[in-house]
């Protein structure tokens, strides 16, 4: 049995496990959402879409026929899993940025010679476990180390071991930070892997009519995961958003390579958060998620831009999606 202890607690890893760290995260998501409501454009960090009923609903997304990153991905992936063994060596050992489904570290895993160690970071310690309990079921022998940090920040892992350190970050999760963000989070990885390499997930530029179905599904899980953001203000915050009186709202945004997501207002209303009141008018928008498109190209010129050396990039035969390997100097 896996329990809290799993957790590594040393060199002042951050856990929020605790219920003073939940209340700052309260704490933070209300103080995020009131200013979000009091200044123009309306716009909050899509992190707080990941409660659980948010995770519930994103792993639907993953599942929906429109959405093809991720079934692309680990198509990708599944492919060319022994090149990219290759690539990392024997004794590598992974960090994976987000701890996902954990799908598509298995297939990491099952073609790497003796992985040695698997170190998930995630914000929430809970998902952490309950992942890092699932994976080690079925490889006994990994060293599972999970890290509760928030992969944004300056991150403090244990010294690697004598393998090569990959970092692994899928999903075009890339894609959902600012330019300015993805900049920074690649200099922040390019140091943690100094002397080993970033295993990246990126989505790319295509038919803006494919990307606009695949954040627009007809059963409607999409919208219903962006609404949710202000469900979750409801449950946890005692706000008081009619959630009818919104739109989901998602749309190819080209000349800046993305796609947007928006909770748009349908009248003219007010809502209550934290004892603060806000009017809305008809058509307001609270931006909600930014998810940048790339072509291979730009991603690699970026990724340079943050000090690592592009190499081998492998896609699908549709050129929807792209895995990267870059190499962190030493
Ligand atoms: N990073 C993925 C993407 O941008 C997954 C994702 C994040 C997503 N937030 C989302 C997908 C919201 C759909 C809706 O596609």
């Amino acid at each position: 049995m896996l329990t809290g202890t799993m957790l590594n607690l040393e060199a002042g890893f951050d856990t929020r496990d605790s219920p003073a760290q939940a209340r700052t995260a309260r704490g933070e998501f209300e103080s995020d959402l009131i200013r979000a409501l009091a200044v123009k454009p309306h716009a909050i960090s899509p992190k707080y879409f990941y409660d659980a009923q948010g995770s519930r609903l994103f792993d639907s997304i993953c599942e929906l026929p429109e959405y093809y990153p991720t079934r692309t991905e680990l198509s990708i992936l599944s492919t060319h899993a022994g090149e990219i063994a290759r690539q990392m060596g024997p004794r590598a050992e992974i960090v994976e940025f987000g701890a996902g489904s954990l799908r598509k570290v298995r297939l990491l895993l099952d073609a790497m010679q003796e992985p040695a160690r698997y170190l998930p970071i995630d914000i929430s310690g809970e998902h952490l476990v309950d992942a890092a309990a699932a994976l080690k079921v079925d490889y006994p022998s990994l060293d599972v180390r999970p890290v509760v940090a928030d992969y944004t920040q300056r991150l403090l892992l244990p010294a690697p071991g004598a393998g090569c350190r990959v970092g692994f970050f899928p999903g075009s999760t890339i894609g959902n930070f600012t330019p300015e963000e993805a900049l920074h989070f690649l200099r922040n990885a390019a140091q943690v892997l100094r002397g080993g390499a970033l295993l990246l997930g990126a989505d790319l530029i295509k038919d803006p009519a494919v990307l606009h179905a695949a954040y627009n599904d007809a059963q409607g899980v999409t919208a219903a995961f962006n609404l949710n953001l202000l469900a979750r203000a409801n449950r946890e915050l005692h706000a008081d958003f009619e959630l009818g009186r919104f739109a989901h709202s998602a749309f190819y945004n080209a000349p800046l390579q993305r796609i947007e997501m928006h909770l748009v207002s349908r009248r003219r209303q007010q809502v209550a958060v934290g004892g603060e009141r806000f009017e809305l008018a008809e058509g307001e928008s609270i931006h909600t998620e930014n998810s940048h498109k790339f072509t291979i190209d730009s991603l690699r010129a970026l990724a340079q831009r943050a000090g690592f050396t592009a190499g081998p990039v492998w896609t699908d035969p549709n050129q929807l999606f792209s895995v990267h390997w870059l190499h962190a100097p030493r």
